[in-house]
């Protein structure tokens, strides 16, 4: 494609669409193929995705089932929009399978268009289920770009002037590397935990809606609680009859290695898990999945939505379980999630601005620090690294309150040598700064 036609695009983008859709790189890269771990830009140009849109790509580009399934649907004329007023065969079978991968008894489904409105369902059903309206939610978190998401967010950096955030209160975030108490990760008292408490006896009358948390914190910067937080959270969050969230539109489908959701690998069983980015690998799908007696909270009242479960969405959803049960990506994930963190720990021997390496599975983020010592964030060399690893053929992200920190989240079909690539690409970055 000529070197017109990107301009073109950049001057419409300008004038055309809100001030609020930046683009990566100073020169921005325009994407036309995929295909598995691998991307191609308008010049023919192939990168390594080590991010996969914002962590979306769970089972790989134009995986060739889902393919097959789309061709076999367009060519018969398969139905391309019908709401759930009518019968489809994709909503429902997706509910199933997901019921099936989702832990205890979480088995009533409600189909989104995305992680925000999957958010904005289970806080309105928590609400109703409890009557009540105070959620917590933690700072360093994301839920989305809608209101009520955005009323919860942790972050000043997405939010606006005049953005309401009534009945929610923030909690400070688990983050051991920046620890708000002065603890070490393995030998602290869950000081972040008892900030619940603590939250809940000074902000509220002692009774919540809900508790909203990421197992572990996307946009915050793969910010990973220690071990036992979630379980303490839980009972402290049961104890003042709140109802818990755990978003995992970043660590849902077995991206972390263990369980299919994330919170399962804490032995959690929350009242809702919500859903989006890898549960569509790509496809703009989202999804709720709570237990019977919260979701018959809703019951009497009429609640719709145009596009979720539509079947096109529905099969890619469906087609994304299946797929990661029969290539065994789960496992997958946690192996290579290892193999990369090894290499990370030798990259870190050679450049000490890698102040921290954190995340499980295929969620992992590298935090970038002036020196170890001050631990103070390196924002700069974050920017600078996304554009030296891209003239390595490699596609990163970024993330965290001060965008310092590396996120990395590749397909969980990558393989050894695409992770060998990786990090023989991110050394000759690093060097490059
Ligand atoms: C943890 C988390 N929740 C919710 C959302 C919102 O999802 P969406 O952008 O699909 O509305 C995001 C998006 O980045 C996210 O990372």
């Amino acid at each position: 494609m000529s070197e017109n036609k990107r301009e073109q695009i950049i001057e419409q983008r300008k004038k055309f669409l809100y001030p609020t859709k930046i683009a990566y790189y100073k020169n921005p890269l325009h994407l036309v193929k995929a295909k598995g771990s691998y991307v191609w830009d308008d010049q023919g140009k192939k990168y390594l995705d080590f991010i996969g849109g914002i962590i979306c790509i769970s089972v790989g580009h134009n995986h060739p089932a889902i393919k097959n399934k789309m061709k076999e649907m367009i060519d018969g004329d398969a139905i391309q929009h019908t709401t759930y007023l009518y019968l489809s065969e994709y909503m429902a079978d997706f509910a199933e399978k997901l019921a099936k991968v989702a832990p205890g008894d979480l088995s009533k489904v409600y189909m989104t268009n995305s992680g925000s409105e999957a958010n904005e369902m289970a806080v309105m059903t928590a609400r109703a289920a409890t009557g009540r309206q105070m959620v917590l939610s933690l700072r360093h978190g994301y839920h989305g770009g809608t209101n009520v998401p955005l009323g919860l967010c942790g972050h000043g950096t997405w939010k606006f002037e005049g953005q309401p955030q009534a009945s929610v209160s923030h909690v400070q975030a688990p983050y051991c590397y920046r620890c708000p108490w002065g603890k070490e990760r393995n030998t602290c008292n869950l000081e972040c935990a008892d900030e619940v408490q603590e939250v809940i006896d000074t902000t509220t009358d002692g009774n919540i809606a809900a508790f909203i948390c990421e197992p572990i914190l996307g946009v915050g910067g793969f910010i990973d609680a220690p071990v036992g937080y979630h379980k303490k959270v839980y009972d402290i969050v049961k104890r003042a009859g709140g109802m818990y969230i755990s978003d995992e539109v970043q660590t849902g489908v077995g991206r972390t290695g263990k369980n299919f959701f994330a919170i399962a690998d804490s032995e959690v069983v929350p009242d809702f898990i919500t859903m989006a980015k890898g549960i569509g690998n790509g496809a703009p799908v989202g999804a709720v999945i709570t237990k019977t007696e919260h979701a018959d909270a809703l019951k009497g009242k009429l609640h719709f939505n145009t596009f979720g479960g539509d079947p096109y969405q529905a099969m890619q959803a469906g087609k994304v379980i299946d797929i990661i049960k029969d290539e065994n990506l789960i496992e997958n994930a946690e192996k290579m999630g290892h193999y990369l963190k090894e290499g990370f720990m030798d990259l870190q021997k050679d450049f000490p601005i890698i102040g921290d390496i954190r995340g499980r599975g295929l969620l992992l983020g590298l935090e970038l620090v002036l020196d170890a010592k001050s631990k103070n964030p390196n924002p700069e060399a974050a920017s600078k690294l996304m554009e030296t690893a891209r003239s390595e053929n490699i596609l990163i992200g970024k993330g965290g309150l001060r965008g310092n920190v590396v996120r990395l989240a590749p397909s969980m079909a990558i393989t050894k040598n695409e992770c060998d690539e990786l990090l023989i690409g991110l050394r000759r970055a690093f060097r490059n700064l």
